[in-house]
């Protein structure tokens, strides 16, 4: 055969095979088989040499051609492989924006969130400032600080979680009190939100762990007068304009003179139902005039500045805003409950 019929029939027979090869690797093949060093191609052109000098030029020339053509025709294969390649991979990983997509639950404040984030609201709107305290307190401030000295009957209404002799895990808020007129010269005007422990058997109303939020007022001439109008505001604030509020004298080692507030009950007006166990009233919160003693330990002379303190149970105004009867459903986190918030 000669040469050019050879060159000729290599062209042919390449074009058909690169038109039928469907994977890159073929195509490689291909490649090699024609065009490689030990190639088809390479293998003719080694016989040029035996070639006559008019016919050598001839050749050499549509070897050449042929070599580009084969070499075009695997790039441009290999190019449409690749394109397909990727049509079918944008076809297979296609998102359809469209469909509607699946909705995880999303959390939101726990009720007593709700209800403390309330209460802040309205403090701080008659200007009072949020401070935090220890959950772990040095009996000192926990009770000697406050009037209530080792021996105080006091301590026995408040079942304490003692760490060691010193020190305890905090009974009450009313310890940030004295830790706030340490440091700050009044006027002050704070209330303090947190974790109080106690070692409560749990029931519907007892729970080891709950909520106060304590409230400190120090000032020159701060009266019993400043207590009520700031508590009266409050609790309208909370409970509504109509709420109609009473004080009673009660006892506190921190406070002299104190008082309970109660509320009357929003649920009968007063007459008496299950929400108020037939009282009428509900007990809000303890409160008094800061003791005297309690502003000389803390380095506050009583004959300068006077104050009131406050205290209330954050657990209770929640149970009585969402008529929840047990404090356990605040603890447990069921999700059936706290969903319904
Ligand atoms: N600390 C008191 C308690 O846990 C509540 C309380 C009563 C706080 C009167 C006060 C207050 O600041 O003035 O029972």
């Amino acid at each position: 055969m000669n040469m050019k019929a050879t060159l000729e029939e290599i062209r042919d027979r390449a074009k058909e095979e690169l038109s039928k090869a469907n994977a890159i690797e073929t195509i490689e093949e291909l490649r090699v088989k024609y065009a490689g060093k030990k190639g088809e191609l390479t293998a003719i052109l080694k016989q040029m040499g035996k070639l006559s000098p008019e016919e050598r030029p001839v050749i050499g020339q549509l070897a050449n051609d042929v070599r580009g053509y084969i070499e075009n025709a695997i790039d441009s294969k290999k190019k449409e492989l690749a394109e397909e390649k990727l049509k079918k991979q944008l076809e297979e990983e296609k998102i359809d924006v469209t469909l509607p997509s699946d909705v995880s639950p999303i959390g939101h404040k726990h009720p007593l969130s709700i209800v403390l984030d309330e209460i802040k609201e309205i403090f701080v709107g008659m200007g009072f400032e949020i401070v935090e305290g220890p959950e772990v307190e040095y009996d000192y401030y926990n009770f000697e600080a406050l009037n209530i000295p080792k021996d105080h009957p006091a301590r026995d209404t408040q079942d304490t979680f003692y760490i060691t002799d010193n020190i305890v895990l905090r009974t009450q808020t009313s310890p940030v009190q004295v830790r706030v007129m340490e440091k700050k010269k009044p006027p002050i005007r704070i209330i303090s939100p947190g974790r109080v422990f106690r070692s409560d058997a749990v029931d519907a109303t007892h729970s080891p762990l709950f909520h106060q939020i304590e409230g400190l007022v120090v000032d020159k001439d701060i009266t019993f007068a400043d207590l009520k109008g700031t508590l009266e505001t409050f609790i309208k604030r909370l409970y509504g304009e109509d709420s109609v509020v009473r004080f009673r004298p009660h006892h506190f080692p921190f406070t002299e003179p104190s008082a309970e507030v109660d509320v009357q009950c929003f649920s009968c007006k007063g007459k008496g139902c299950r929400v108020c166990k037939n009282e009428g009233w509900i007990e809000i919160l303890g409160c008094g005039m800061v003791h005297p003693k309690v502003l000389e330990n803390c380095g506050i002379d009583p004959e300068e500045y006077s104050g009131f303190a406050l205290g209330l149970g954050l657990e209770r105004v929640a149970m009585r805003r969402y008529g929840v009867d047990d404090m356990r459903l605040f603890f447990e986190n069921d999700t059936r409950f706290l969903s319904q918030f």
